[in-house]
């Protein structure tokens, strides 16, 4: 029995009583019971039952929000759907970048004026963008079509303020600034059966001088290892083979913990959860890189070959006023000791263009770093300001047309090494996980190999979630066609 199906079985011999429980996670199984004869009821006036649909911005920490808020939608009697035009449409957020922010209000509208002819549709809005008090209060104001908001710290609550708003007691709108406990025993539905993330530690301590991340998730906090494999072996049972470990620096996880763990030695003994066969984490922070987790992921067999390690600037004086705590020279050692313990090694990173004094030298500090180390793909960004973050008033912030120029000579340089050092594989055969059939032609899949490079080969839906082996006939640039080995 899955965990999904284990909660509903629960649900389904679980008899409220007349109060909700004070303790959680039992107070949220009282409310999703709530949700679900609330939403009984309507499907049962409108004659059909009653769907809901879910949108995540920003990142993987985010999609894995967004998998436990339809395990409550599901477990209340929703049918989820991908069309917005559904009976509750709730837009998990990111505001990491500004872009990210406008393209939540642009939709909004949207929303907003389809619900004048169905006003029993219920809009929900959560996520990092509504940890921000400016963005919140622009919402409430200027939305005030949308039933229901809440935050990052208090998504464990969703099921009791969907009740409330269901029960016509809204709009309800609950924000906190930080978090009161971690209540991770709730159902998620997964997008993918066979592989999953998990959250072992939430927040951030590192302030860099760009980034909003920790004024909207708040301080590092790890989850205790037992807690961490028990949801591992769960998944493995429920059929998962590969595990994503997600924390914005999972490098320094276990720093907080009553008995401090070091994140190798989780990374072993995830090693040892039978049935998991491929290990990720995101995201590393290099000044935390330990000698002791290379040596983790060299030994660790089930651990992939991969490594995200943002480098943002290759520009020792940008670097520290972003606050990163290495410079150039540190990254570019760590590099070679990584590649020298695990020659295969694949590297992907993020680099920021744009921050506050950029220079003409800067930009060429950090492509010659993007030359050196070789990256399999690298995610290049444009600074943007963020409101209350400490580079948002530094002098000399950098002209658009200047911006976009350098941003363009990066993105060709990075496009170029990748599809260079990417293409390395060419004639070898290797594991692939398949993940989906191909989009554009039904008799392929899509699948991912170790380094993460995607893969299109023939095959079928019956085997999507099986590791196969594919030889890699021809490399396309960022991905590659292969045959079956
Ligand atoms: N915790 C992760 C990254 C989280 S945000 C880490 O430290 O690596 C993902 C990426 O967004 C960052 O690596 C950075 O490159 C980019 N980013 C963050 N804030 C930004 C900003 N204000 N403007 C542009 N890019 C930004
Ligand atoms: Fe943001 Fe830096 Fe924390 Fe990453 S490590 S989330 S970039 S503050
Ligand atoms: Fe965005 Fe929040 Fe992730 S701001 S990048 S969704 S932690």
């Amino acid at each position: 029995m899955s965990i999904f199906e284990e909660y509903i079985r629960q649900m389904d011999t679980y008899v409220p009583g007349p109060e909700p429980p004070l303790r959680e996670p039992e107070r949220q199984l009282w409310f999703t019971c709530r949700v679900r004869s609330l939403v009984a009821q309507r499907a049962a006036a409108a004659g059909r039952p009653l769907t809901a649909c879910v949108r995540t911005f920003g990142c993987q920490m985010n999609e894995r929000d967004s998998e436990k808020i339809r395990g409550i939608l599901l477990a209340a009697g929703y049918v989820l759907t991908e069309e917005e035009e559904a009976d509750l449409c709730l837009y998990n957020t990111c505001t990491v970048r500004e872009n990210a922010n406008m393209k939540v209000y642009g939709r909004l509208g949207l929303l907003g004026n389809r619900k004048k002819k169905h006003p029993d549709r219920v809009i929900a809005l959560c996520g990092c963008m509504m940890q921000e008090p400016t963005a919140a209060a622009r919402v409430r104001e200027t939305c005030p079509f949308v039933d229901l908001i809440f935050g990052t710290h208090n998504l464990y609550r969703f099921a009791e303020l969907l009740a409330a708003v269901l029960s016509g007691n809204g709009p309800v709108c609950e924000i906190w600034d930080k978090p009161d406990a971690i209540v991770e025993e709730l159902p998620a539905q997964r997008t993918y059966a066979f592989k999953s993330g998990v959250n072992i530690m939430f927040g951030c301590n590192n302030f860099c001088t760009y980034c909003i991340v920790p004024y909207v998730r708040g301080r590092e906090r790890s989850r205790t290892p037992e807690d961490i494999l028990g949801e591992c072996r769960s998944l493995a049972a429920d059929g998962v083979k590969e595990i994503m470990l997600l924390g914005q620096n999972v490098n320094s996880y276990g720093k907080n913990l009553e008995t401090p763990v070091s994140f190798a030695d989780l990374l072993r003994q995830v090693n040892e959860v039978e049935g998991i066969e491929r290990i990720r984490f995101m995201t590393s922070h290099p000044k935390d890189l330990s000698d002791d987790l290379i040596e983790a992921m060299r030994t660790c067999g089930k651990v992939c070959p991969h490594l995200h390690l943002p480098l943002q600037s290759g520009s020792d004086a940008l670097l520290k006023k972003m606050n990163r705590h290495y410079t150039r020279d540190q990254y570019l050692r760590l590099t070679d000791r990584l590649r020298s313990a695990m020659p295969d090694l694949s590297l992907t990173t993020d680099l920021i263009v744009g921050f506050p004094g950029e220079t003409e030298q800067d930009l060429q500090d950090t492509l010659d770093v993007v030359r050196r180390v070789g990256y399999d793909t690298a995610f290049t960004f444009i600074y943007s300001k963020r409101s209350g973050t400490p580079a948002a008033s530094m002098p000399d912030q950098v002209p658009e047309d200047v911006v976009k120029d350098r941003f363009a000579r990066l993105l060709a340089l990075v496009q170029e090494t990748g599809r260079e050092r990417s293409s390395r594989f060419t004639g070898q055969v290797q594991p692939v996980l398949a993940e989906h059939v191909n989009e554009q032609d039904p008799s392929l899949l899509t699948g991912r190999l170790p380094s993460n490079l995607t893969v299109h080969f023939p095959g079928g839906a019956s085997e999507i979630g099986s590791i196969l082996n594919v030889r890699l006939t021809q490399c396309k640039g960022f991905y590659y066609l292969g045959e079956r080995a």
